[in-house]
């Protein structure tokens, strides 16, 4: 297979966020130098058997497909990624992969994590919604990245409970979480900076539209199981213009999604950013 066919395969695999996917292996490389970036969270600093593990697999499967933003990148190599897996998982917990976490649900592999943080391009003192908490993860790498106002919304209930309690036990108790129904966002908390959701819609919600500050970005997957891309959604004070990405594969959000027949948000299409050019025919 040629270097650009492997690309192309293992991006689409690599995306899948959600279910049984599997990896290729990456090409190693050194992890970058190390930024000074305050911890969000009043975490105990204690001895991390898995921090070496972190840093192979910032270095092995996200920066060596072109993700640069620093602060993302120490955000993953900060985040304990381990303590969000059941602990049987604990060992694989750095793959390349999602793997199960109950509720018929699963943490987001961990490339998809950082391309999306990245593509949300925040600054500190911005505020972010997500929606699909899911384990907690993508949140806490937005806490680890410092300085950033951070919602989270989850509508499977007892997977919700279970991961709050979690990212309190673990420090992260600065985070605002609800639980419901993410399709119409979170309105008392609006306007955000960036959205990010980690479960795919057949249409872009209108609601996270209006809930976007001018200048404000969207990283939302669109489209049926199978079929579906990561956008980018930027908000201006005329319109939106959008950006797709790659192809991904992430579980369909559920709730209104499923029952809004809400017309597709048409955006203004503009070039891709440069470090998804490659992933894409
Ligand atoms: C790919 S998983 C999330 C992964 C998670 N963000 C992480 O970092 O591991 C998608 C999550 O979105 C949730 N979800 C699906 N539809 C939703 C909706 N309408 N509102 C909020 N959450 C939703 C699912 O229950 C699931 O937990």
């Amino acid at each position: 297979m040629s270097p650009r066919a492997l690309i192309i395969v293992s991006l689409i695999v690599a995306a899948a966020a959600c279910r049984s996917e599997s990896q290729p292996t990456q090409p190693a490389s050194k992890a970058g130098p190390r930024v000074a970036v305050p911890r969000a969270a009043d975490q105990p600093a204690q001895a991390d058997r898995f921090a070496d593990a972190r840093d192979r697999m910032v270095a092995e499967t996200i920066e060596a497909r072109g993700l640069r933003d620093p602060r993302v990148l120490e955000a993953m190599r900060r985040a304990p990624r381990h303590e969000l897996v059941p602990a049987a998982l604990r060992d694989r917990a750095h793959e390349d992969n999602p793997l199960p976490i109950g509720h018929d649900q699963t943490i987001s592999q961990p490339y998809i994590v950082a391309a999306m943080t990245e593509a949300a391009q925040l600054a500190p003192g911005e505020k972010v919604l997500e929606v699909g908490t899911g384990s907690g993860y993508q949140a806490i790498v937005l806490a680890e990245m410092g300085g950033l106002e951070i919602y989270s919304i989850e509508i499977v209930e007892p997977l919700a409970r279970r991961t709050h309690e979690l990212l309190a036990k673990l420090g992260y108790d600065k985070l605002h979480l609800r639980i419901g129904d993410g399709y119409r966002g979170w309105p008392e908390a609006a306007p955000f900076d960036a959205i990010i959701v980690t479960a795919a819609p057949g249409e872009v919600p209108r609601p996270l539209i209006d809930q976007l500050a001018v200048g404000g970005r969207l990283v939302i997957p669109v489209g049926e199981f199978g079929d579906q891309t990561l956008e980018v959604i930027v908000k201006d004070a005329n319109g939106t213009t959008s950006e797709t990405l790659f192809p991904v594969r992430f579980v369909p959000m559920t709730g209104e999604a499923q029952r809004s027949a809400a017309p597709l948000i048409r955006a203004t299409r503009r070039s891709r950013a440069p470090h998804t050019a490659r992933s894409v025919p």
